[in-house]
């Protein structure tokens, strides 16, 4: 028995497809986890689209093209072919005999054989997110996606190392490899495995088990919460949380129960990169976390991708030895609670800011001063990095900047708006690419063209779902695909949190 699923394009993705009740409103069965796919075809626009929240993907860096296929081979491979045949993706289960695929309550997609043994789980290989009874090992990371709406392998990371210690890093990009830590453990907690339990709690553990450090220290009810921790795009570890139905204060939308750093804009300063928000850009934490800027005379290199940084919007100062200096070009803009650490080519002690800055007008080199009101000033030159904006820095950073932005090589100066703050933060830059989110988001939602056959399976769950409950259950949407069901294939199956209630029901009544 061959499957062979078609798919449009793409690569797949289990999606937390939270408000599917919308659609199956007499079928809560069919709600929360999914296997679906990425679909880049035309599509219908939905007026009402259900939230979907990816929490794990496969193949996340080679995007595939339409005529590619899934399929679960009779000698228990599970493949993700292109059009052309080529393997692209498959899941490592040394062909120890799969004989279904199951998604499981808990979200974790899971290749059984006969036994309902797991020869293979998603669980086992996390992308930017781990979920309630899910574990990061030794070794274990998640790769934050490139940006929002990218699911690319971006520019953090967050792993529990085999020396024990647990850290949030940036990564070389596009290497991935760890570079400067940002939030650790440090080796002196020697951490065996990151739990998220059901209560909501996530900790590092040691091996007898006993608890090195809380992740996350306030219990979250699974009963009445769906629950994630996502590495997100801009490197904050975010523990999400969405009511099940309407709890208290909680809106219905994911928020947040806790994070870590606490504040990523003054966390990461790093000798070699560009910081948080990338070169030549501040970060700033606002209320719904780290937003990024430009300075004034600066704009961000893509709009749509922040962290890149952001490029001079003037024509440098001339350095050639025979041309003036331009000292009577140039100006200076003031940012208070400013600096960009680390890479300063030029430090003076005891002089007067008006010296400093007659002196940085002299310097074609020198794009900034950080001048720290003790009479010491830094000069630094491009890019800077480790841009940052916040209360704790008492010094101002002096940006110098054209006066005449005629001269600037593609005109784009002629749009000048003199209200407009030429600080251009992300908030805006996320509220356009809205539009994107609202176009990708029913592509990726509406595939449904086939409808997907759910049974019972004897899949064995290792988790108990209560606590005061010490026993395993059954239960689980087994995968099953007739061959009638093979076009445009979306979703395998479901599962999730309203279910937790259902079996709690059921394991009481076998109690
Ligand atoms: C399944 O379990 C039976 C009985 O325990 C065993 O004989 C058999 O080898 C197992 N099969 C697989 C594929 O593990
Ligand atoms: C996502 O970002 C990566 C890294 O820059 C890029 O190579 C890829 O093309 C992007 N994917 C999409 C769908 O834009
Ligand atoms: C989760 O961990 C906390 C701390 O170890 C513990 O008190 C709680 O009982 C655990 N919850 C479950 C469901 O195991
Ligand atoms: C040049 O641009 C800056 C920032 O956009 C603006 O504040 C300034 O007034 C402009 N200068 C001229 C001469 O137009």
């Amino acid at each position: 028995m061959a499957f062979a699923l078609l798919y449009l394009i793409c690569f797949i993705l289990v999606a937390f497809s939270l408000p599917c009740m919308y659609r199956h409103s007499s079928n809560f069965r069919k709600c929360v986890f999914r296997l679906i796919t990425h679909c880049k075809k035309q599509s219908i626009w939905f007026n009402k689209i259900p939230e979907r929240t990816i929490v794990w993907s496969a193949n996340r860096d080679r995007l595939v093209t339409q005529g590619s296929k899934v399929e679960l081979t009779s000698d228990g491979q599970f493949v993700l072919n292109d059009a052309r045949g080529n393997q692209i993706w498959y899941a490592d289960s040394f062909r120890t005999g799969v004989s279904h695929a199951a998604m499981l309550d808990t979200g974790n997609f899971v290749l059984a054989n006969r036994n309902s043994t797991y020869l293979w789980e998603s669980f086992d290989q996390p992308t930017d997110t781990i979920l309630p009874t899910q574990t990061l090992n030794q070794n274990g990371i998640l790769f934050a996606r490139y940006t929002e709406t990218n699911y690319s392998i971006g520019r953090f990371m967050f792993s529990l190392q085999s020396d024990g210690s647990l850290s949030l890093s940036t990564t070389t990009f596009p290497q991935h490899s760890r570079r400067t830590d940002y939030w650790s453990t440090g080796n002196t907690d020697i951490g065996f495995q990151v739990i998220f339990n059901q209560s909501g709690l996530i900790y590092l553990t040691s091996k007898n088990g006993a608890i090195r450090k809380t992740i996350s220290p306030t219990p979250v009810s699974i009963e009445d919460f769906y629950q994630r921790a996502t590495l997100d795009y801009n490197g904050v570890l975010r523990h999400y949380v969405y009511p099940k139905s309407s709890v208290g204060r909680w809106p219905n939308a994911w928020s947040t129960s806790s994070f870590i750093p606490s504040n990523i804009c003054t966390a990461i300063v790093e000798k070699i990169g560009g910081g948080a928000c990338g070169v030549n850009s501040l970060c700033r934490l606002d209320d719904l976390g780290p937003t990024c800027h430009c300075p004034n005379g600066y704009t961000f290199i893509d709009p749509n991708d922040v962290l890149k940084g952001c490029k001079q919007n003037f024509v440098p100062q001339s350095c050639g030895a025979g041309s003036s200096p331009e000292t009577d070009a140039f100006d200076f803009q003031e940012m208070k609670n400013t600096n960009m650490h680390y890479l300063d080519y030029e430090l003076f002690e005891g002089l007067h800011e008006d010296w400093c800055r007659q002196s940085c007008l002299e310097d074609c080199f020198c794009a900034v001063v950080y001048f720290n009101g003790d009479g010491v000033c830094y000069k630094k030159g491009l890019p800077f990095s480790n841009g940052v904006i916040d209360p704790s820095v008492t010094g101002k950073a002096i940006v110098k900047i054209r006066k005449d932005n005629s001269t600037l090589k593609d005109g784009s100066a002629n749009s000048k708006n003199k209200d407009d703050s030429t600080l251009i933060s992300v908030g805006s830059v996320l509220l356009s690419s809205l539009g994107i989110l609202n176009f990708i988001l029913p592509l990726i939602t509406y595939v449904v063209v086939s409808r997907i056959y759910f049974s019972k399976a004897e899949v064995v769950q290792p988790y108990q779902v209560m606590t005061e409950v010490n026993l395993r259950y059954f239960t689980y949407e087994l995968l099953k695909l007739s061959m009638n069901e093979m076009r445009i294939m979306n979703a395998f199956i479901d599962f999730g949190g309203y279910k937790y209630i259902k079996i709690n029901k059921a394991i009481k009544l076998i109690l």
